[in-house]
């Protein structure tokens, strides 16, 4: 990990509340894989990286890389960015995530917040023939999907988050992962776990993976901010995450 500098080539909006930026980056990001993150901070052209410092950036996992040194981030609408700012980056954030060996289905689950996160590794996944489904919860049903690949299947969940289908969809998954929203994830993990243990009676190590997506005050392993309560150990969401697998996590 280490800090460098991008500029913001592109942008593009992809949804009514959602636009995508084209980063030129360092070339040493291109290696970046699902699940890894940027903590990244607008900065001006009279920027000395002397003077830098890791703490309160903003946590960006990129959705798409189209060279060896372009990245694609996916930001709120609502947020004002035009081509040429310069960003101060430092990534890669945690480690990459760690799918199944013969993974044939694959489920994501978004509960209370959009999927950006997951996105990464749909590219991947679909090439090597992979079968996706995307459900979203709550407030992540807001989130416009017509831009995401067509291959991916999207499940709206009801109001009281059940869908058609919803034993099949959970007992044939070969491996989950799931995404919360800000605030206390761990109850929302809590509860997306009852919700699966309510329609699936085997839930095995090393199957359900939450993404965590707390601010990182430093990413860099100093201020313990992001410590969590994993069984026979405490883990750092910046140097061990973002994945845990849900059934090791203490859950509130
Ligand atoms: S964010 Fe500071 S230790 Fe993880």
């Amino acid at each position: 990990m280490r800090e460098t500098q991008a500029i913001v080539e592109r942008i593009k909006r992809v949804n009514r509340g959602y636009q995508r930026l084209e980063l030129a980056v360092d070339r040493s990001l291109s290696s970046l894989l699902p699940g890894q993150a940027l903590l990244t901070r607008r900065i001006s052209k009279d920027y000395e990286a002397e003077n830098w410092h890791p703490y309160l950036r903003d946590l960006w996992f990129p959705v798409d890389i189209l060279a060896s040194n372009m990245l694609v981030v996916e930001r709120p609408a609502r947020e004002q960015f035009v081509p040429g700012q310069l960003l101060s980056i430092l990534g890669p954030i945690g480690k990459p995530l760690r799918f199944r060996q013969k993974l044939r289905n694959l489920l994501l689950l978004a509960y209370e917040t959009p999927p950006t996160p997951l996105l990464l590794m749909l590219p991947h996944l679909l090439a090597q023939g992979t079968s996706l489904t995307m459900v979203t919860l709550g407030a992540a049903r807001d989130y416009d999907c017509t831009h995401l690949p067509e291959e991916v299947e999207i499940i709206q969940a009801s109001d009281d988050h059940n869908w058609h289908d919803m034993v099949m969809t959970l007992g044939w998954a070969d491996q989950v992962f799931v995404l919360v929203g800000a605030g206390p994830e761990q109850t929302q993990f809590a509860e997306v776990m009852r919700l699966i243990r309510s329609r699936r009676n085997d839930v095995p190590a090393n199957m359900i993976f939450g993404i965590f997506q707390r601010l990182l005050p430093c990413g860099v392993g100093a201020c313990q901010a992001c410590m969590l309560p994993v069984r026979g150990s405490a883990k750092l969401q910046c140097l061990d995450g973002p994945a845990f697998d849900l059934t090791q996590l203490r859950l509130a």
